[in-house]
């Protein structure tokens, strides 16, 4: 049996524009997550507060979260990687936050720069302030299926990663395919591992879609119980320190899946097509989304 409604984590804002090659403007950001959220889109990553020395394509974090700030009905997160991101993004009107941890000891080193252990420290100074703001935090593990440098990553080391962040007070786990390696073949052992220690309606998916397998892990995910689902419109996405990672899968795709199987999103194609076109158009190229592409040509 299958969710009778999923909840779309829209990343595009986020994990969309943090890998573009030229710097996105802070106005077309902010008509992007407009259009989005316009579109019913309950949750949209709007940015991240992380070093901008690092990903110089979200310097202007702070920007973009005052203008959006005060939309109504919808949650905007913000990826915090230590305190001083923390606390930047809740002087900067963020109501809502994620951290980020890795199954993997090399992309921890190269996203975040230390181990992680290091990081669970990091973390927790970030859940306890959130406690006593009141601030809900989602936890992301990333590499749960592959590394680029470690290659297969084992599922109890995921289960392990998972725990912490749901100990520390995560209420949301979300699983990314940083690298888009996984299969069905590698996501059920990956999720079986987790769910013995995480419950389901805690956890979330987020697979990049560089082998095509997103949609069939979705599926997967899905008959498994999950009923949250992270994905990027027209597919934009990757992450700078992963190499030869593409874009997530496209919300678009999601949506028309979902929909085939009768599964309610509470989103409106037709407006979420006219996000995704707004974007694809300015950034000058096609859409990354099949779904977006064949219904631009009825
Ligand atoms: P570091 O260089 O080790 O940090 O970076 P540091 O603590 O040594 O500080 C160095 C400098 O950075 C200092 O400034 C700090 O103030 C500053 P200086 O004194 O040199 O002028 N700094 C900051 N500035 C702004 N905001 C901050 C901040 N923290 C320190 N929050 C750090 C460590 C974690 C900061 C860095 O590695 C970083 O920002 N990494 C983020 C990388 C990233 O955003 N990756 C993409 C997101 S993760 C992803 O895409 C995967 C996901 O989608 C799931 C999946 O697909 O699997 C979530
Ligand atoms: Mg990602």
């Amino acid at each position: 049996d299958i969710p009778r409604y999923v909840k779309i984590v829209e990343v595009g804002p986020r994990d969309g524009l943090q890998n573009e090659k030229t710097i996105v403007p802070t106005s077309v950001k902010v008509n992007l997550i407009h259009k989005l959220v316009s579109s019913g889109l309950s949750v949209v990553e709007a940015t991240s507060f992380v070093s901008p020395k690092w990903v110089p394509q979200l310097a202007d974090a702070k920007d973009v979260m005052d203008a959006v700030k005060n939309l109504d009905g919808v949650r905007l997160p913000v990826l915090t990687p230590n305190l001083k991101g923390f606390e930047a993004a809740v002087a900067a009107g963020a109501k809502e936050v994620a951290v980020f941890a890795s199954a993997s000891e090399s992309f921890s080193k190269s996203n975040i720069n230390c181990s992680i252990e290091e990081s669970f420290a990091r973390y927790r100074a970030v859940t306890s302030a959130t406690k006593k703001l009141s601030i809900p935090v989602r936890g992301y593990v990333s590499c749960v299926v592959g590394c680029p440098v470690e290659g297969y990553i084992s599922p109890s080391k995921v289960a392990y990663v998972a725990r912490e962040l749901h100990n520390m007070g995560c209420f949301e786990i979300s699983l990314g395919d940083t690298i888009g390696v996984a299969t069905p073949g590698t996501v059920l052992p990956m999720l079986e591992a987790v769910m013995a220690i995480v419950p389901v309606e805690k956890l979330a998916v987020h697979f990049h879609d560089t082998y095509g397998q997103s949609l069939p892990n979705i599926l997967l995910s899905l008959q498994m119980g999950i009923s949250t689902v992270d994905s990027s419109v027209s597919g934009l996405g990757g992450c700078p320190y992963a190499k030869g990672a593409s874009g997530n899968v496209a919300t678009e795709d999601v949506v028309y899946m979902l929909n085939g199987l009768g599964v309610k999103t509470n989103i409106d194609m037709d407006k979420l097509l006219s996000a995704g076109e707004y974007i694809s158009q300015y950034l000058g190229r096609p859409s990354g989304s099949k779904t977006a592409v064949a219904l631009s040509r009825i």
